[in-house]
């Protein structure tokens, strides 16, 4: 009898020890897959781009050819318009109408008017109501600088790059 009592205890210990052993290893199985769902968690996978990795990548699109654009106005622009795009470039003086402030655009027109601008630095399709404009007509000159594509390309980058600095 006192043989099958100690049999019987040594039964559950072994039970007991399997039992806790079998929750340890179910709690690490639950920890470790936890942690990888919160590593690979699909909604920050490559496959589906959360909308504000989207958004982060368009704006640094946006930075980039704001930057573009900062290049060719310096080159191009800030002679009449100032390097700070306020209208006080040193042949400003010399022209009839002064060089509008671009930096007030937006607030100007309530909203950044992205295709009325570009019409206007390309030049060729706007027809003037009053006199002749000083603005010169960019559409030509960078087409024979590089090209179709290349004119949309510069004429989109300025774009961005006004938008840059509205206040
Ligand atoms: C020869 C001087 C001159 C140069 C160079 C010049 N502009 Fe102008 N710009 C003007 C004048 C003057 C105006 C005012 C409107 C007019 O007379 O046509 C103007 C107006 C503008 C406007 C219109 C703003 C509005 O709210 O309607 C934009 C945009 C503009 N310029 C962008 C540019 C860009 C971009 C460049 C360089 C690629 C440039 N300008 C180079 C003289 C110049």
């Amino acid at each position: 009898m006192r043989f099958l009592w100690q049999k019987w205890y040594e039964v559950k210990d072994q039970t007991t020890k399997e039992v806790k052993n079998m929750a340890r290893k179910l709690i690490a199985l639950v920890t470790i897959s936890l942690g990888l769902f919160l590593i690979f968690d699909p909604s920050t996978s490559v496959k589906g781009v959360s909308p504000e990795q989207g958004k982060a990548k368009s704006e640094k699109k946006m930075k980039k050819e704001a930057e573009m654009g900062s290049k060719l106005f310096m080159q191009y622009c800030a002679s009449c318009h100032g390097t700070d795009a306020k209208g006080g470039g040193p042949v400003a003086a010399s022209l009839k109408t002064p060089p509008s402030d671009l930096t007030r655009i937006e607030k100007v027109d309530g909203k950044f008017p992205t295709l009325r601008i570009q019409r206007v630095i390309q030049g060729e399709d706007v027809v003037e109501s009053h006199g002749t404009r000083e603005m010169p007509v960019w559409g030509s000159f960078f087409r024979r600088k590089g090209g179709e594509g290349f004119a949309k390309l510069d004429i989109s980058n300025l774009t961005s790059y006004l938008e840059s600095i509205q206040q």
